[in-house]
């Protein structure tokens, strides 16, 4: 399989970051939304710490991905797609990198100012990026917590459409995002 996007479909790199990302993103949206509702034990400081480093992983990579995606091309839409769907698409794909850096960047911030250090799978420790702040801490929160409904809204939108081109519409959408 090709490395690169081509006028057809997505290559291999692309493929990689998109599956990988997805799957960290989804991990990361469930143990916040369950770990949140926890009462305070070992257990919810353990899922606190998780979330944290591979939510930093995901800004590390949306960073790479986005540099690789300004080097390719984008598959072309089917013939038969509406233009106000094409727009709706992109506007989805945007919204994502929007959301992979600002989720991961509040959430970094709420833990500086939470007076909480976040640690990159114990290799080393992130700065903080603001002193402790108990109102910064908490408007954060809310920021964060808004973010990741943003996330879910778009995703429900992002995965409904997928699978309505690939079951309905029967075209090559959903194909040329796989192997
Ligand atoms: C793409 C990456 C991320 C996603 C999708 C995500 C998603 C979420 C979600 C859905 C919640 C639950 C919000 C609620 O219902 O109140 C949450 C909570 C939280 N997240 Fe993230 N997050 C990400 C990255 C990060 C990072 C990188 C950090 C810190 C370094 C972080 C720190 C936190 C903290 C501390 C909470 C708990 C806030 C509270 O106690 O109310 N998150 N996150
Ligand atoms: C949080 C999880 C997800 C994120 C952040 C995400 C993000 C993206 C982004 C940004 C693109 C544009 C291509 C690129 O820049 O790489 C894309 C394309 C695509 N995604 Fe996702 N995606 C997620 C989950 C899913 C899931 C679960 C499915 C399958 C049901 C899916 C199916 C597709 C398809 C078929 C395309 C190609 C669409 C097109 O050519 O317009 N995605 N995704």
């Amino acid at each position: 399989m090709e490395l690169n996007n081509t006028a057809q479909r997505y290559g291999l790199i692309s493929q990689l970051f998109h599956w990988v990302m997805a799957l960290l993103v989804i991990g990361l949206i469930v143990i916040g939304l369950y770990m949140v509702r926890l009462p305070i034990n070992a257990w919810k400081l353990k899922l606190y710490g998780l979330h944290k480093e591979w939510g930093v992983l995901v800004l590390m990579m949306v960073a790479l991905r986005l540099l690789w995606r300004f080097t390719q091309i984008s598959p072309e839409y089917p013939l038969h797609m509406p233009l106000w769907q094409k727009l709706a698409a992109k506007s989805v794909h945007v919204a994502f990198y929007f959301f992979l850096f600002a989720l991961p960047i509040s959430g970094w911030m709420l833990s500086s100012a939470s007076g909480l250090p976040v640690s990159f799978f114990g290799l080393f420790v992130m700065p903080d990026l603001v002193g402790p702040n108990q109102a910064l801490r908490e408007l954060l929160t809310q920021v964060h917590k808004w973010l990741g409904y943003g996330l879910i809204a778009a995703l429900g939108a992002h995965v409904g459409a997928a699978l309505q081109h690939h079951f309905i519409h029967k075209d090559d959408i959903l194909r040329r995002m796989l192997p």
